[in-house]
């Protein structure tokens, strides 16, 4: 099984990306899981322009293939205005709209406070649902006093982090894709110059 870890920060170090990373360590411990790291910050991803997703090229498209090829994802993202930063919000507008159907998300977020740790409710969970996918339970909300000289010194933190890679993993083993229901409606990507 191949889990894709999504880092929506475009920082660098990152504490988003640190989470991932440790989420990536602790699938990979899993003997039948492949995992990695995705950071969008190294990757140039177009803005989306409305064109059919099988169109892109170069780097954009390497990441959609990435994303699509995984059977599992853990999904991070900084808090930015209350809500996933904008280089995440690209990446799914990119994405063809059944890359994500029937695939556990764990989801994870890094807030400044823990101001905003219901936006992983209220932001994060519906864009999953679009996507007919699977959004595990026990969402990881990390702030700032849970890092300290560049790694994450909260104990409760880590073992929430390691329950919600664990239960990504259990979910993608026994869950059948096809188990996502019924397709979405189709919505047109069409443009004013198709008519
Ligand atoms: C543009 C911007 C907007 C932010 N908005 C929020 C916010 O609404 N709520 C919050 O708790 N933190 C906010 N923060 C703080 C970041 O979410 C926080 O520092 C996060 O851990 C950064 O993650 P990173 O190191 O992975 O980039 C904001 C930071 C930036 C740069």
């Amino acid at each position: 099984m191949e889990l894709l870890a999504i880092s929506g920060s475009p920082s660098d170090p990152s504490k988003t990306a640190l989470l991932l990373e440790l989420a990536v360590a602790r699938a990979a411990a899993h003997d039948d899981v492949s995992a990695e790291l995705l950071a969008l910050r190294d990757h140039d991803v177009v803005f989306s322009d409305g064109r059919d997703p099988a169109d892109y090229t170069g780097d954009t498209r390497a990441v959609i293939d990435r994303v699509v090829a995984a059977d599992a994802l853990v999904v991070g993202t900084p808090m930015y205005r209350g809500s996933y930063t904008g280089r995440l919000k690209n990446l799914f507008d990119v994405l063809p709209n059944d890359a994500l159907a029937g695939k556990p998300v764990g989801l994870v977020a890094t807030g400044g406070t823990d101001h905003h740790f219901l936006a992983v409710e209220h932001e994060l969970k519906p864009l999953v649902g679009f996507f007919r996918a699977w959004a595990v339970p026990g969402a990881v909300y990390a702030n700032n006093t849970h890092f300290d000289g560049g790694a994450l010194v909260d104990d409760g933190v880590r073992d929430r982090l390691d329950a919600l890679t664990d239960a990504v993993v259990t979910f993608a083993r026994r869950m059948p894709r096809d188990a996502a229901g019924a397709a979405a409606p189709d919505i047109p990507r069409r443009s004013l110059r198709e008519g």
